[in-house]
């Protein structure tokens, strides 16, 4: 196994030491420096990794948050651990936009307004890797259903609330497949380059009224979604098809382990007024993993 799944592979070691979900993230003991005090969220994808490491950041935060996803149980038990006074949950499929329109609806009814939208779910769709020639359309289709469409209904219901308001803090998960390619399958890669895309195009018509929109972009987490990645050895298939150069950039710090509240904490800066003329950003949280390559070039013979 190579190096940086091992690395990964101890940051979620050291996690479960840590006392499960709870015990790692600390919002129900740690007092929170209540940076969306009197906000209200909308997470799509919260039921699970990111998105519920996030929902437990912003309610530790002081804002309510209705999470919404397709895993009811989870999505449920989450809402109860967090408090039914600070987060409640709804199903909402991202790729039925009459379910978007309807959660954020939903929380508009329930608390008044929506300040804050987090386009977060997402899939990573067949991990097969075929040649380009036979590529299954139907399997890009329902990933750009979710990581691409799915992200465009949430800013777009977000912003018909938001924008008479003349206020709002729109975030979308993008990922570094979205800023190098060749990491990931094309279907999700190319998902995710749209989603940074369609945050470049919207977020002048949305300054001009009043709402930000930004995307992040993780690198690798042992999320549910990469725990696939990973038992399908298409990651080791990649490092070998670059050359194996991306794969000490992740581990370049040593003993430093990209997590879950990692992404959640960028998420908290994006969405609270800390960031308030930060508008068509991507900020990309991958310990510089995407911004050099090494020539790796042989050294001329004498
Ligand atoms: N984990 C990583 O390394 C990583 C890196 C970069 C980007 N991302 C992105 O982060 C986001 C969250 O992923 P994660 O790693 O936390 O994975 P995850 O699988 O733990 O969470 C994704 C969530 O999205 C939900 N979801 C899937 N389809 C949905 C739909 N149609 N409607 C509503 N919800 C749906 C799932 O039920 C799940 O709860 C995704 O957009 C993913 O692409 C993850």
């Amino acid at each position: 196994m190579f190096r940086a799944m091992q690395v990964v592979l101890r940051g979620e070691g050291r996690r479960a030491a840590a006392g499960g979900f709870a015990g790692h993230c600390g919002y129900s003991t740690a007092s929170g420096s209540q940076r969306l005090a009197g906000k209200v969220a909308v997470i799509t994808g919260a039921a699970s990794g990111i998105g519920k490491a996030t929902a437990a950041e912003f309610v530790r935060n002081g804002a309510k948050v209705v999470l919404a996803d397709v895993q009811d149980d989870l999505g449920r038990a989450l809402a109860a651990e967090l408090g039914a006074g600070s987060a409640s949950y709804t199903r909402c499929d991202v790729t039925d936009e009459a379910q978007v329109a309807a959660v954020v609806d939903l929380a508009v009814a329930r608390h008044g307004k929506l300040d804050i939208m987090l386009n977060n779910a997402g899939i990573v769709g067949s991990l097969a890797r075929p040649e380009l020639g036979a590529l299954d359309l139907a399997d890009f289709d329902a990933v750009m259903a979710i990581n691409t469409r799915g992200v465009m209904a949430g800013v777009k219901h977000a912003a018909r609330v938001m924008a008479p308001r003349r206020a709002g803090s729109i975030i979308c998960t993008a990922s570094i497949a979205g800023v190098l390619g060749q990491l990931t399958p094309h279907p999700y890669s190319v998902s995710k380059f749209a989603v940074v895309g369609l945050v470049r195009s919207v977020a002048g018509e949305l300054a001009r009224s009043g709402v930000r929109v930004n995307a992040i972009s993780p690198n690798y987490i042992l999320t549910p979604l990469v725990k696939r990645i990973l038992r399908s050895g298409t990651l080791t298939r990649a490092a070998r098809s670059t050359g194996g150069s991306w794969r000490g950039t992740s581990t370049r710090w040593k003993g430093v382990v990209l997590e879950v509240e990692d992404i959640a904490k960028a998420a908290l800066y994006l969405a609270s007024d800390d960031s308030k003329y930060v508008n068509g950003h991507n900020l990309v949280v991958d310990g510089g993993f995407t911004v050099g390559k090494a020539p790796n070039m042989p050294a001329p013979a004498q």
